[in-house]
């Protein structure tokens, strides 16, 4: 299945046909989330489906899957990386999703170790859009080679308020990674930046397995400050 050319074309979807899939087409969604590459291979994750959400800035579709952890470090960031291939796969299916990072499992089998609700299913309308309609910062504004081709697939990625809370600088022989350190009033309302930071490096990766390279991401170090910014980690480049 090719994701890449989903992430120039897809979009949150938010408006669904009321036509569940089965319960055997659910368990193979499922065997596909569990066959997609994690971020961090050590992390484990869990994947539920739900039909009862609830929260804010909530969307009401067939299904939800809830991508829960143990509280561990790193959970999020593998959610991130994890779902947002879901996500271009549900796009190169035809179908669509939307996160939802407010929402809760909203059935007794919510757990204080959820991390994060994806909302998906057969969309009312197209899933995708133009290039030319996604909204995003300057390009400039989030790295300094503008030209390269994996950052240009990062600068499409989706992330909790559209904030894009990431900068990658390249060097030579590395890319710096970058995650924004919000400030109030916006770190009051959004915790979800490191969910976003593994969106990111799903569409820097799959970027690099496009263009034929490997995908290797080092987290943590110390690198070079940047104001406003902690160091998160860095990546190998694509030639
Ligand atoms: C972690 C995360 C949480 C999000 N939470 C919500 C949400 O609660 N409700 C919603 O309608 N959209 C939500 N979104 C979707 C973003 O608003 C959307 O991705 C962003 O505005 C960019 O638009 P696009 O995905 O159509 O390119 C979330 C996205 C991410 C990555």
């Amino acid at each position: 299945m090719n994701l890449f050319n989903s992430i120039n074309q897809r979009k949150s979807c938010r408006q669904y046909i009321d036509e569940p899939f089965s319960l055997a087409e659910l368990e193979k969604i499922k065997e596909v989330i569990k066959s997609f590459e994690p971020l961090f291979p050590d992390v484990h994750l869990n994947y539920r489906f739900a039909t009862e959400t609830k929260g804010m800035f909530h969307v009401k579709a067939p299904h939800y899957l809830v991508i829960s952890g143990k509280g561990e470090e790193g959970e999020q960031e593998n959610a991130g990386f994890i779902g947002q291939q879901f996500m271009l796969w549900l796009n190169a299916r035809g179908l669509g999703g939307v996160w939802l990072g407010a929402s809760r499992d909203a059935s007794k089998n919510r757990k204080s170790s959820d991390i994060i609700v994806i909302a998906f299913g057969k969309v009312e309308g197209s899933s995708n859009r133009e290039e030319s309609e996604f909204k995003r910062k300057d390009i400039s504004e989030i790295t300094n080679d503008t030209e390269d081709k994996g950052i240009k697939a990062i600068h499409l990625a989706p992330s909790g308020m559209n904030i894009q809370p990431w900068y990658f600088e390249k060097r030579a022989e590395k890319l710096l990674v970058y995650r924004q350190i919000l400030k109030p009033p916006k770190s009051l309302v959004y915790k979800l930046t490191r969910v976003d930071m593994g969106i990111a490096l799903c569409h820097y990766a799959v970027a690099s397995w496009h263009y034929g390279a490997d995908f290797d991401f080092q987290p943590g170090g110390s690198g070079p400050e940047k104001k406003g910014y902690e160091y998160f980690g860095h990546a190998n480049i694509i030639d």
